[in-house]
């Protein structure tokens, strides 16, 4: 790992780095959320209003991180959350991120608008992971999905619910942001800072969103129309209910933010819930995943497993998750800063900044498992 990346230290140096070595169109669609951001800010915010409680005098000298998520043992409780259009971040794109996973022991989640296929992220790693679904308004495509998850030995899938239509992400619309991304005149200057990001762009295979190339148009787009115009917004919990069947094994909702919808998620059989706003990505002004975590886990945690998934910078918030009872955390920018700051070998730096945290901090916390961080650990800071 080259020296740079060892001196980020934490995962807002490797953001730094990111936004130095990419295009300003790259790096704000990875950065940005809707509206004026607040959604996204809570969500690491809101981790603020939560103290952890450490119990000294315990021997931590050999410690367990190790916990399940979808039937797989991870060796840490978090995981690569889905992110679209890996390769735009970095030639390595999804496959470096898989492999990155595996190599850290953990889940890697594949996006339906990848620019790897299932296939080749199945090839890339023998390790767990799990596929992202987006309800096409070709239906055709979503029992594709299925039948080739099934046949690259997917662990498990994940049906996100939050997005009906594509959220008001204005920095795209000021950086012109398009897939493929396009020189124009007014880019033109800001891809020439850039040239490493440029000749490796134009060196490696041309980005096609490779799960859904054969299905849907290739022409350039901006992601809102790529949304608006394919993804079916007629879907309802009885598509759910049958892609679960459908599957027969793990499937998550992604994108619950209420106690009712978790029940409903359970009652049509699904095994999990990501609580998750979509990075703040959709509708701004919806609640921070770890605000409405507790309720949700009093719904469904003795039948379901909860992922938090949201503003996950620091190894403290993973543990404020399992304190007050989620099964694992996930999350995609940091990663995505990893990718964009270097490569493969920056994903690896951001799964190792983030085990590290966990590891030092759980022994500071005086537990020497993931079972012990519970709801004794943590308070709420009074208003
Ligand atoms: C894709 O899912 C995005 O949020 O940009």
């Amino acid at each position: 790992m080259s020296r740079a990346l060892e001196r980020c230290y934490n995962i807002a140096r490797l953001r730094e780095r990111a936004s130095r070595r990419l295009p300003a169109p790259m790096f704000h669609y990875i950065d940005g959320a809707a509206g004026d951001e607040w959604t996204m800010r809570q969500n690491t915010d809101a981790f603020d209003r939560y103290e952890l409680v450490p119990r000294f005098l315990v021997d931590v000298s050999e410690i367990d991180l190790t916990t399940t998520v979808f039937g797989r043992e991870i060796s840490m409780p978090f995981f690569c959350a889905p992110t679209a259009m890996g390769r735009l971040f970095h030639h390595h794109g999804e496959t470096g991120v898989a492999r990155a996973a595996n190599r850290a022991g953990t889940m890697y989640s594949l996006s339906s608008i990848s620019t790897a296929s299932i296939e080749e992220v199945a090839e890339a790693t023998d390790g767990p992971k799990l596929f992202q679904i987006y309800v096409f308004k070709d239906r055709g495509l979503n029992r594709e999905f299925i039948q080739r998850c099934k046949e690259s030995g997917y662990d498990a899938l994940a049906l996100t619910v939050d997005v009906p239509i594509a959220g008001n992400r204005e920095r795209d619309l000021v950086t012109g942001m398009t897939i493929p991304p396009q020189l124009t005149l007014s880019s033109l200057f800001n891809f020439a800072m850039h040239p490493r990001w440029v000749w490796n762009y134009f060196t490696h295979p041309p980005l096609e969103l490779s799960n859904v190339k054969d299905r849907v148009k290739g022409d350039v787009t901006t992601l809102v129309s790529f949304f608006n115009d394919e993804l079916d917004r007629t879907v309802s919990w009885d598509d759910a209910a049958w892609m679960i069947e459908e599957w027969g094994g793990p499937f998550a909702i992604k994108g619950i933010l209420s106690a009712e919808d978790a029940i409903r998620a359970a009652e049509v059989g699904a095994s999990a819930v990501m609580v998750s706003n979509h990075g703040g990505r959709q509708l701004d002004s919806s609640p921070a995943p770890v605000e409405v975590l507790p309720e949700i886990v009093d719904a469904v945690g003795d039948r379901m497993e909860v992922i938090l998934e949201g503003g996950v910078r620091r190894g403290v918030h993973v543990l404020k998750a399992l304190a007050l009872g989620a099964t694992a955390c996930s999350a995609g920018r940091p990663y995505l800063f990893g990718l964009g700051a270097g490569g493969e070998a920056g994903v690896d730096r951001a799964l190792e900044i983030l085990r590290t945290d966990i590891e030092r901090d759980i022994r500071i916390l005086g537990c020497r498992n993931i079972g012990e961080v519970d709801s004794a650990r943590i308070r709420r800071v009074s208003d």
